[in-house]
């Protein structure tokens, strides 16, 4: 019996042998000596560098005013916002990249998070035809087409029925697509910031098909719709809609911000952004692939034989170091914690490893916990820098065996022009200087 309450003692079959104890314990043993080492050697060098200006630091010798006078009362900012000190991190805009804002893209500053969650403020956003803030009591979703009793929703309707929450990535079709020719961009912000990974809430979409009574027989496709000016409309496979896509209204604990498709938006996971359709208005049940204009001249891949690649769907494994990365200085020789990110619309990361000298040797990456299938899964491995020039790059494997290729690689099966779906091996070149930017190596 369990004698505290509260307390749940592990199933048996948890319970560790002697032999994995010992085998743990050494492990742990292993990885202590090793982290004290590295985090020993780390301290070492930061003290040398900094010895006699520490002795008379002011940062240590006087009491701040914040030690020493009242601070700000609760609720002073009814909802919260980052440190005045963190204002650098925010979604930039690409100057330039199109001919106006509302048809454009803001890039999440990769550089400057943490783990695999994107804060809802720092979201990246793409829209054909700008943002609403839509109110939800005025906002319908339908669906209609091949199914028993079509039906018009409310938002009421929908957040009293049954929801999941699961974790995420969203990577636009572009991201990475300025990349294909030549390094264009500086900054890991640009060349991959069209990705997010957040926590999304709502209603699996089968419910809302088996609500409806989809025609099991002929249904095979059913098309998404937004309520933008844009209308934008996309085809998703019946299969893929009743496995895991959502019909979402939360995002990260909170309703979805309005910029990502308040108060409904479609989360397909795995697959490229165009299809998680923002502010959705509109499922119709069909037998056939809809082939909407935004499908068949948008995000679709120029094959070398001169084929149109369409409905190119799933978003392949892909990698990159967040730090050190492009526009990034490395102040001194020494210890750096290198970490990065990696995710496959096909599952689950299995291993990623990482080069420092432009993919001629590769050292396995640890990868943190947790790694979610169609989610982002952080990595980080140990370096010692000793100075001279380095390429840094991470090549992501994903649970279905497939490796993330180098750009030439890629060119061989897709010639020179494609525009989306880019997903080479990055390379960041450390100069002696400590300098890093963006450069590609075949
Ligand atoms: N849905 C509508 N209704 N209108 C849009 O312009 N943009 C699409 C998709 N859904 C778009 C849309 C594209 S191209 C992408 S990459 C994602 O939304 C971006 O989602 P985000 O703005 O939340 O990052």
């Amino acid at each position: 019996m369990n004698k505290h309450p509260g307390l749940i003692l592990p199933a048996p079959e948890n319970f560790l042998s002697p032999e994995d104890i010992t085998r743990t314990a050494a492990g742990r043993r292993d990885f202590l000596r090793r982290s004290f080492e590295l985090a020993s050697a780390a301290v070492a060098a930061t003290f040398a560098a900094s010895s006699g200006a520490a002795t008379g630091d002011p940062a240590i010798l006087q009491l701040p005013s914040w030690s020493t006078s009242l601070g700000k009362p609760v609720a002073a900012r009814p909802y919260g916002a980052p440190s005045s000190f963190e204002s650098n991190l925010v979604r930039r805009e690409s100057p330039g990249l199109t001919r106006v804002s509302e048809a454009s893209v803001s890039f999440t500053p990769l550089q400057g998070l943490f783990g695999i969650i994107t804060p809802n403020g720092l979201h990246f956003e793409r829209h054909h035809q700008g943002w609403h803030d839509i109110d939800p009591a005025r906002h319908r979703l339908m669906v209609h087409g091949l199914v028993k009793t079509p039906r018009v929703y409310t938002m009421e309707d929908i957040l009293r029925l049954p929801s999941v929450s699961r974790i995420h990535f969203l990577e636009c079709g572009a991201n990475t697509a300025m990349e294909w020719g030549r390094s264009a961009v500086p900054t890991v912000q640009y060349t991959h910031g069209m990705l997010s990974c957040c926590e999304f809430t709502g209603v699996p979409l089968a419910v809302l098909l088996e609500d409806c009574g989809y025609d099991e027989q002929k249904s095979r496709y059913v098309l998404a719709e937004g309520a933008d000016g844009s209308s934008l409309t996309r085809t998703i496979a019946l299969d893929r809609a009743l496995d895991d896509v959502l019909v979402a209204y939360g995002q990260n604990g909170e309703m979805l911000r309005p910029e990502n498709g308040y108060p409904l938006r479609l989360v397909v996971p795995g697959v490229q952004g165009v299809s998680w359709v923002k502010w959705l208005r509109r499922i119709k049940v069909g037998d056939q692939r809809f082939g909407t204009k935004d499908e068949v001249l948008h995000y679709v891949d120029l094959m070398p034989d001169g084929h149109v690649r369409q409905y190119t769907s799933i978003q392949e494994c892909k990698s990159v170091i967040t730090t050190p990365s492009g526009g990034q200085k490395l102040l001194r020789k020494g210890y750096y914690n290198v970490t990065g990110i990696a995710w496959s619309g096909r599952g689950s990361i299995t291993r990623v490893d990482v080069s420092f000298d432009g993919g001629r040797n590769w050292r396995t990456a640890r990868l943190e916990n947790p790694v979610l299938p169609k989610a982002l899964t952080r990595f980080n491995v140990d370096w010692e820098w000793n100075g001279s020039q380095a390429i840094l790059q991470s090549r992501a494997i994903d649970q279905s065996g497939y490796v993330q290729p180098r750009i030439n690689q890629l060119r061989e099966v897709r010639g020179t022009r494609s525009i989306y779906h880019n997903n080479a091996i990055q390379s960041w070149r450390a100069a002696e200087t400590g300098e890093v930017t963006n450069v590609q190596v075949s």
